[in-house]
Formats: structure tokens, C-alpha cells, sequence
């Protein structure tokens, strides 16, 4: 994240690059040039520790969690909800029982919109999201819009990419149930003063929800939601150095007491029977079928992992290379930066004037440099900013100068070959 901070770049750079050997995909070459990979945000690499921890897992004592009397079920099992108290930690929630396990982030949005919205959204209500979400926390309330007739109201992005607060607290009504908001933009790094739109909220009237996306800032940035003072908080494994298929919903517990279930199955209920069944009490309640055993055991390793890592450090060096592009980009000319601030977090967007981001993207692949381009699946804040598309160069605890200075030859060669 670019802004303040006491640690000096290049001990942070020197501190965070002895990890970088933990991640073998970075050891590849792509069309036969080193990896620059600066496309986190879509996906992180994985660590051996994360990798090992599901490996183990398959090895050692495979069984299906929850349902065996047997000891290798019983150690799954502990070592499964072993990780709901890591996530708990990890967030500072109140109790591990407000860690419901999902698909990814997208799954858990959909689970607050189909239980909660279902439940406490009536037509008339008004719910308010901002121009820069991701689609993933848009069309869940568009879907559940359509049952039910609510409007949607949205924050407005400024044109120097950040959210209109002034018209956000306009926006809020004596109809406003629900705010939700991405905690840092996927498709611009802009970190969101998410404690103040909480606050805002609650002062306005404490019986509206607040749900934080934090898909991009868990990875990022420390978290504690009792701080925030959110009634949601989304993130997904795949972004924070695990695997893809889990996804974590954090609602604080007597918000989830009140949600019915969203998905039915086995594992959720106490008792089944056609004449009526009921259902555990949360997290478990939300959580039907087996669930994705091996991946939340990643997820645990991960955290792990992270929790070796001096936050400051990785905050700071996440700066650096942030900065470090950010003039690089300037120096090139010809370039267009999204939402140049001086605080955001490890993600660039840019355009090439006069060139396609689709093309950059290709002749970045051929020099070895992933990046994602495209509209980031946040289509309405594109529509927003006055282009199709951007290129996207998101960064890791794992990104190194030498990456940065790959990516930029690679557009100096496609500066040559497009203009
Ligand atoms: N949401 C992911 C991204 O920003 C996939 O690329």
C-alpha cells in the first residue's frame, strides 16, 4: 500500500524477497522468459507450506469431516475447525462461530443477499453499493432486485478514482437497510475509508448493515472487524496465498442468528423428516454438504504463513513497488494512470495511449510478464472512467524489483511495436 509508514523501502524489499523461493511457480519460465507475474489480484501463487499442508492432508489422514466415528475423520475434522478459529484470529472476530466457510467471495455475497436480503429486504428499501464495485457484489442485489423491488443506490467514484463521501452520506434514507462496499477496488488499488462509511451508517441509524468486501484488502492490509464495526466481511482463499473453491463469510453472530439457511443439505440440519426439519445454529447452518475439506485446510496454512511475515514489512514494500511502477509508468510517457494516489494498495491500472489493452497484454505475455487487462469485472466503474478497459499490474509479498523492470520493458517493446 502506498502512503506513511516507518520501515525503509529497500529493508522491506531485502526483508520480503528471502520469501520468494517458499513459491515454486515463480521458479517457471513463461514463453521462455523469467516470470515477471504481476497478476495477484486475480490469483495468488502458493507457497510449499500451503502446498505441503494439502498434500499432507491427502496423505496422511483423508476422510470426509463431521461424519465418522473413525480417527482419521475425527483429526480432519479437528484440523478443519481448527482453521475457523484461525480466520477468526486472523480478522479479530468475536467468536470462531461467525466464520461460515463458502465457495469464494462471490458465494459468500450471494449467501448474505439469498439469506439475509430474502429475509429483512422488502420492496421500497433501499440498499447502497458504490460505481466501484466488483460485479461480484452487484448483480447478487440485482438478482434478489428483481424479487423482490428494492432500489439500488450507488456511491459515486470521483474522478481521481476514490468515493464520493459527500454523497454518500446523502444518499442514506430513513430506507437504507443495507451498505456494501468494496473495502480496496480490485481494478484500481484505491483503498476505501470503509471504517468512516461503517460509521456514517451506524450514526445514521445502527439497524442498517454494513458488508465490506475484503477480497483485495485481507491480503493487504491488517483487518479487525470488531474495530470496523461491520456486520459482514467477504474474502476468498485463492487471493490470500491458498487455493481456489473456499471462500470465508465473517457475520457478526447475532446477525447470522437471524438468517435462515441459504443452501439445504446434509451437515446443516439437527433433524429431517418430511413433516418439517430444522437446522444447526450458525456457522454450521450455512454450510451444507461436504464441504471443501482440503482447501480450508490451505487456507489455515496460509495464515499461517502470512503470520510469519511482519506485517509493516509486507505493507511497506507492497509500497515500494507500487511507487516504483507508478513513476516507472510516468517516465515512459504516453501512459494513463487510474486513481494515481498517494495512499492505495498493491495494484497499478493503466492505459497505453493509443494502444489496446489487449494488445499490451499480449506482448507483455510473449516477454514473460502476466498481467490481467480487460474491464476487471467492474464494468460500470469502466463505464465510469471513460474506457473499455485497463491493464492491471496487481503485486504480492513475492513481487521484486526485477518484476517491475520486466513489465516496463515489455511495454517500451510494445510502445515500438503498437505506435
Ligand atoms: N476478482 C479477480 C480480479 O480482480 C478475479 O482479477
Amino acid at each position: 500500500m502506498v502512503g506513511e509508514s516507518a520501515v525503509n523501502p529497500e529493508c522491506a524489499i531485502a526483508a520480503l524477497r528471502v520469501y520468494r523461493d517458499d513459491f515454486p511457480v515463480l521458479a517457471k519460465r513463461m514463453n521462455g522468459k523469467r516470470l515477471a507475474f504481476l497478476d495477484s489480484a486475480a490469483s495468488a501463487q502458493k507457497p510449499l507450506a500451503v502446498i505441503e499442508a494439502m498434500g499432507d492432508a491427502l496423505r496422511q489422514n483423508y476422510a470426509n469431516i463431521h461424519r465418522g466415528q473413525y480417527r482419521f475423520s475425527q483429526e480432519l475434522t479437528a484440523s478443519y475447525e481448527a482453521v475457523r478459529g484461525k480466520v477468526a484470529g486472523f480478522i479479530n472476530a468475536a467468536s470462531e462461530k461467525e466464520i461460515v466457510f463458502t465457495a469464494n467471495a462471490t458465494d459468500s455475497i450471494n449467501l448474505v443477499a439469498q439469506s439475509w436480503g430474502r429475509r429483512f429486504l422488502q420492496e421500497g428499501d433501499e440498499i447502497i453499493l458504490s460505481e466501484m464495485e466488483h460485479h461480484a457484489n452487484i448483480v447478487p442485489w440485482q438478482l434478489l432486485q428483481s424479487a423482490i423491488g428494492f432500489t439500488i443506490k450507488t456511491i459515486p467514484v470521483l474522478p481521481e478514482g476514490t468515493l464520493d463521501m459527500q454523497a454518500y452520506a446523502s444518499l442514506l434514507s430513513e430506507k437504507t437497510r443495507l451498505v456494501s462496499v468494496v473495502h480496496i477496488s480490485n481494478a484500481l488499488g484505491t483503498i476505501n475509508p470503509v471504517a468512516d462509511i461503517i460509521k456514517t451508517a451506524k450514526s445514521y441509524n445502527p439497524a442498517i448493515r454494513v458488508l465490506i468486501d475484503g477480497s483485495q484488502s485481507a491480503v493487504h492490509l491488517p483487518v479487525d472487524v470488531q474495530d470496523l464495526g461491520c456486520d459482514f466481511f467477504v474474502m476468498t482463499a485463492h487471493k490470500l496465498y491458498s487455493t481456489t473453491g473456499v471462500g470465508v463469510l465473517y457475520g457478526r453472530y447475532d446477525v447470522l442468528e437471524a438468517m435462515p439457511p441459504y443452501r439445504g443439505g446434509g451437515d446443516m440440519i439437527e433433524r429431517v423428516s418430511f413433516a418439517g426439519t430444522t437446522y444447526k445454529e450458525p456457522p454450521f447452518r450455512f454450510e451444507a454438504g461436504t464441504p471443501p475439506i482440503i482447501g480450508v485446510i490451505g487456507l489455515g496454512a496460509a495464515i499461517d504463513y502470512m503470520g510469519m511475515i511482519d506485517a509493516d514489512m509486507m505493507v511497506a514494500h507492497e509500497r515500494e513497488m507500487t511507487c516504483r511502477l507508478t513513476s516507472a509508468l510516468k517516465d515512459l510517457g504516453g501512459i494513463e494512470i487510474y486513481a494515481d494516489l498517494p495512499e492505495k494498495a498493491g495494484i497499478v491500472s493503466f492505459n497505453m495511449q493509443g494502444a489496446h489493452s489487449s494488445d499490451i497484454g499480449s506482448i507483455l505475455d510473449q516477454c514473460g510478464v502476466a498481467v490481467r487487462t480487460g474491464h476487471h469485472c467492474c464494468m460500470p466503474l469502466m463505464e465510469k472512467l471513460g474506457v473499455g478497459s485497463t491493464v492491471r499490474a496487481s503485486f504480492a509479498l513475492y513481487t521484486v524489483k526485477e518484476d517491475i523492470d520486466q513489465c516496463i520493458e515489455g511495454l517500451k517493446k510494445a510502445k515500438e511495436l503498437l505506435l
